[in-house]
C-alpha cells in the first residue's frame, strides 16, 4: 500500500503539471482558435475533475489525521481548508466560463498562482510534520484510503458543500454518484468532443 505522502504527491505533481500546461497556453487574448480554445475547456474540466477527488479526499480522510495528531493541527487544517473553499468557488465558477472569455482567463490565472500557493502550503507546513509523527503503518493505512476515496469522490468543487468529514461522507457519495452521471452525459473529462 503506498503512503499518503506517496498518493498526495502523485496528485499534486499531476496538478501542478496541468497548471503550468495552462499557463503556457494558447489563450484567446493570445490567437488562440476555435479548436484551441475548446481543448483549453477540456484541460480545465479535467483540472477541476482532479482538484475535486483531491481534495475531497484530504477534507475527509487527510485533515482529520492532521488534526488528531498535531499540536498545531486545527491551525494547520482550518488554514488549508480556507484555502481549498477558495479554490473551489473560483473552479465552480470556471467550470461554467467557455474559454474565449477575459472572466475565464482572469479566474484561472487566480487559480494558477492560488493552487501553487495551496500546494506548497501542504507540502512545505504540513507533510514534514505530519510525516514525522505517523507511523509507516498509519501513512500506509492513510494512503490506502485516500486512493480508494478517490474512486467514488465527486468530481465537481460543491463549495455549498461544509468542508467537514461527516458533511462529506453523508453527501459526498450521492454528490459524486450525480457529478458522474452528468459526466456521462457530456463526454466530460474525456477527450471526445
Ligand atoms: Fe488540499
Ligand atoms: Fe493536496
Amino acid at each position: 500500500m503506498p503512503s499518503a505522502f506517496d498518493v498526495l504527491a502523485r496528485d499534486h505533481e499531476e496538478v501542478k503539471r496541468m497548471l503550468t500546461e495552462l499557463e503556457l497556453g494558447p489563450t484567446a487574448a493570445s490567437g488562440a482558435n476555435a479548436d484551441q480554445r475548446a481543448l483549453r475547456k477540456k484541460m480545465v474540466q479535467r483540472l477541476v475533475i482532479e482538484e475535486s477527488k483531491h481534495e475531497a479526499v484530504e477534507e475527509m480522510y487527510f485533515w482529520p489525521m492532521v488534526r488528531q495528531h498535531l499540536i498545531n493541527g486545527d491551525a494547520l487544517a482550518d488554514t488549508a481548508l480556507g484555502q481549498e473553499q477558495e479554490g473551489k468557488e473560483v473552479l465552480a465558477k470556471l467550470d461554467k466560463l467557455d474559454a474565449g472569455t477575459p472572466e475565464f482567463e482572469k479566474l484561472l490565472a487566480n487559480f494558477i498562482r492560488a493552487g501553487r500557493e495551496h500546494i506548497d502550503y501542504e507540502e512545505s507546513h504540513v507533510w514534514p510534520p505530519l510525516r514525522r509523527t505517523l507511523t509507516q503503518e498509519q501513512a500506509n493505512e492513510l494512503g490506502g484510503k485516500l486512493e480508494a476515496g478517490k474512486k467514488t469522490a465527486p468530481t465537481r468543487p460543491h463549495p455549498h458543500v461544509p468542508a467537514s468529514p461527516g458533511a462529506l461522507k453523508s453527501t459526498g457519495p450521492a454528490a459524486a454518484a450525480t457529478d458522474k452521471a452528468r459526466d456521462a452525459m457530456t463526454n466530460r473529462g474525456t477527450d471526445r468532443r
